[in-house]
């Protein structure tokens, strides 16, 4: 790859240029260090996840270790969670597994565009979508969700559409803000795209990226998009409801509501695209365990519990955060304007959050949850002092 596209795809990952000079890399999961940057572990794993892994880790034939692409029990387990969630048909036929939900966005977007070709997605994104869009040679269009309800505007979708648009990324539960759509939002982005894909006499996909789909609070149902919108892939990734995000399994399912003969081809796009991509498939010990892990999720009582013990003390010193209905984390405003340099004098008393700079929300910044009760405690206690902190 020429330098200067090198180049190009890095600045656009402005998280990765940020992390390079955090100390995070150094000091985490040292004693005393409060970790809130990543939606990574810092409990120990759910013990019948590990027990699953170490049954089907274990051979029972000759071949157990062979190639594989898509392992059928796997597909399977997918397509009837797929039907139990959304009430469609959804055929394991249609499913493809992928390394995490990181590989099916991927997919999606390589298999839907040709070079020069235009994907719309949401700001603040997750940090990977305009690498990804980029990477495939494709057009990024960003739409902005503005706080505090960071809720799509379907006259701006509207007028984004062009002749080029291939597909559109919508993440719901949405990461960072926890923002689940409801039905009516979702309905409003159906009928844009419907309404665009009669009008340039072909269908826009909509890329739903649904890897918080289990990580939701209060009771809460997150509906998937293509319960709205027949021209839907369903991306998914198992890392986040088992916290688990280096033991890599997802899938990209296409929608029962599409005619058979575009989903074959689609069917067809998603095979050969995972084979120009490294072998896109996961490991067969992840998905032979698939049916043993896939209804498995962390504790969602821990996240809500830690989220009703920091948003309270952050709302009454002034961060006006965000309560997240889903996914792992809390936004909230840097006292500074300048959040990188906030975040950077937190980072010197050992506590970790990620700036919003790094997701397109300058002057503010992002706490996880998957910290452990003690890390969320003692942010906690400490609120009241970070504001003064130079
Ligand atoms: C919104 C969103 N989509 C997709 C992914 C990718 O998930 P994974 O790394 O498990 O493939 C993430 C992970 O952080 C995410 O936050």
């Amino acid at each position: 790859m020429a330098a200067d596209r090198i180049d190009m795809l890095q600045a656009s990952l402005p998280f990765y240029q940020w992390y390079g000079a955090s100390p995070h890399s150094r000091r985490a999961g040292e004693p005393g260090v409060v970790d809130l940057l990543f939606g990574n572990p810092h409990d120990m794993p759910i013990p019948a996840y590990v027990e699953a892994l170490r049954r089907h880790a274990e051979p029972q034939n000759s071949s157990w270790y062979a190639y594989m692409l898509d392992h059928p029990a796997a597909t399977e387990v997918v397509a009837r969670d797929l039907t139990a969630h959304t009430g469609l048909p959804w055929d394991r036929d249609d499913v493809a597994m992928t390394t995490g939900g990181w590989g099916a966005i991927a997919t999606a977007i390589r298999m839907l565009t040709d070079p020069g070709d235009e994907v719309i997605y949401y700001d603040p994104p997750w940090f990977f979508y305009d690498i990804l869009v980029r990477g495939a040679e494709a057009v990024p269009v960003v739409l902005t969700l503005q706080a505090p309800r960071f809720s799509p505007d379907p006259d701006q979708l509207a007028a984004a559409i062009t002749p080029r648009t291939r597909a559109v990324i919508l993440n719901t539960p949405h990461n960072p803000s926890g923002r689940v759509l409801d039905d009516s939002e979702l309905a409003a982005v159906a009928e844009v795209l419907s309404d665009a894909s009669a009008r340039h006499g072909r269908p826009i996909h909509l890329l739903s990226d649904e890897a918080y789909r289990l990580i939701v609070m209060d009771g809460r149902r997150s509906a998937s998009p293509a319960e709205h919108y027949e021209h839907t892939l369903v991306l998914y990734s198992y890392g986040k409801q088992l916290l688990a995000p280096g033991q890599r399994i997802g899938y990209l399912a296409i929608s029962p509501r599409i005619g058979l003969a575009e989903r074959q081809a689609l069917r067809q796009a998603a095979t050969v695209t995972r084979f120009v991509s490294s072998w896109g498939f996961p490991n067969n010990v992840l998905q032979r365990a698939l049916p043993d892990i896939a209804h498995l999720c962390i504790d969602m009582g821990a996240i809500q519990r830690r989220r009703d013990h920091l948003v309270p003390v952050l709302e009454e010193h002034g961060y006006e955060p965000t309560m997240p209905e889903g996914t792992f984390y809390v936004m909230a405003r840097s006292p500074d304007p300048d959040d990188e340099a906030f975040v950077a004098r937190l980072a010197a008393q050992d506590l970790y959050v990620l700036p919003g700079s790094t997701v397109n929300m300058p002057g503010w910044f992002r706490i996880s949850l998957t910290g452990s009760d003690a890390m969320v405690e003692e942010a906690a206690r400490r609120v009241p002092g970070l504001r003064a902190s130079r």
